[in-house]
């Protein structure tokens, strides 16, 4: 494939598949309210549990949202569980004897806290899973995330486009991976990119060298990436060069559900040999984090999938002064997300692409400096 043709498709994909502009400002608190609710309403106390620090994308969320509720008078506690489940437990336990009136959540295992949401759900504490949905349980009153199937999607649809597997003939050596196997939002991911790439896996112009393709959406697991970790992606990406691609066969594309795991990938791609420019594999991603932006510019990752996480913090902001004024809580979609034990009423945001040909989007927006990306 020549390298103009792959720029032109990726600049036709990414104009394409522009998925609604971020609204990525701060939306202005609803204070209409006299509840306190975005004027100084320091009797609500909210905790702010979010999984990790190592992950960039965690440390923008936990930030952003802490801001604009310190700023609008609440009383916070904003805590990172290091992707320990215990530690997230502890943490949650704490806000809830700390008197939290609402808990907002990114769980580390979205099955491990039903226990705990049955106190906060004892001491009337109202919860809001934030961007991973909490499962098995009926004491989770909000979710708000980006469309998470979307997400996948983007990721298939890219493939296809990068490919041209409409028209090509392949065949074309994919790798698939998911994410981790105790968060929800993976098996969201892996179902809307499987559901565009099967058909081409069907007829053959889609083949995976190592075996490692799940046999249905339900199987997502069998490639799943504990804890999102890039070094794990990386010695996996390794595994799988070293045992099927030794004999000079080429990998044309990687499925990556997200950055991380992308980085941990174009390690192992690069101590194999694969340097950007024609012969590089499309490698997906997802978050629009820092290095990855950076990998994209380099050659060395074809797209991500942006997220505006700002967009997200405002949101739940929003929903937290709704919920303090008393008010109806905009939500947008009352029929996806079932958690084992309920409809979870969530407020879906949507994603965009991202690939070279647009990440001035992404200064444009301020969500970097042009700086930051060597712009
Ligand atoms: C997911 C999240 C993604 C991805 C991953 C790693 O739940 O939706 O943005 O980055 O976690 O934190």
């Amino acid at each position: 494939m020549s390298l103009a043709w792959k720029k032109s498709a990726i600049a036709m994909i990414a104009a394409g598949m522009l998925v609604g502009s971020m609204a990525a400002c701060s939306t202005e608190r609803d204070s209409g309210t006299d509840a306190g609710a975005g004027d100084g309403d320091d009797e609500t106390f909210v905790g702010i549990a979010m999984p990790t620090k190592s992950l960039e994308r965690w440390n923008r969320d936990g930030s952003h949202l802490d801001g604009l509720l310190k700023d609008a008078g609440y009383e916070t506690s904003l805590q990172y569980a290091d992707n320990k489940v215990d530690q997230q437990i502890t943490q949650l336990e704490n806000m809830i004897n700390q008197g939290a009136d609402i808990l907002v959540i990114a769980p580390i295992d979205d099955t491990a806290l039903a226990p705990t949401l049955q106190q906060a759900a004892d001491a009337d504490i109202t919860v809001i899973a934030y961007d991973r949905l909490l499962l098995g349980t009926p004491n989770v009153d909000y979710y708000a995330t980006f469309d998470n199937y979307g997400v996948g999607k983007m990721q298939g649809e890219f493939i296809v486009e990068a490919l041209d597997l409409e028209n090509a003939a392949g065949p074309f050596n994919l790798e698939p991976f998911a994410g981790s196997p105790d968060d929800n939002n993976a098996k969201f991911f892996f179902a809307g990119a499987w559901d565009v790439l099967s058909e081409h896996l069907d007829s053959g112009k889609l083949v995976v060298p190592s075996g490692k393709a799940p046999s249905s959406n339900d199987d997502w697991q069998s490639i799943g990436v504990q804890g999102w970790s890039s070094e794990t992606a990386q010695s996996e990406m390794e595994n799988r060069l070293n045992s099927f691609y030794a004999s000079g066969t080429q990998v044309d594309v990687v499925l990556s559900p997200n950055d991380s795991l992308a980085l941990g990938i174009a390690q192992a791609l690069a101590g194999n040999g694969y340097a950007p420019g024609d012969e590089y594999p499309v490698l997906t991603g997802q978050d629009a984090d820092k290095a990855n932006v950076l990998n994209m510019i380099a050659g060395k990752q074809s797209m991500s999938v942006w997220k505006d996480t700002r967009a997200l913090g405002d949101q739940v902001a929003k929903m937290i002064d709704q919920i303090v004024a008393g008010e109806t809580v905009e939500v947008n979609d009352e029929e996806t997300y079932d958690n084992g034990e309920k409809t979870v009423p969530t407020y879906l945001l949507q994603p965009q692409v991202i690939t070279p040909d647009n990440v001035d989007v992404l200064v444009e927006s301020e969500f970097y400096k042009a700086g930051d990306l060597g712009l």
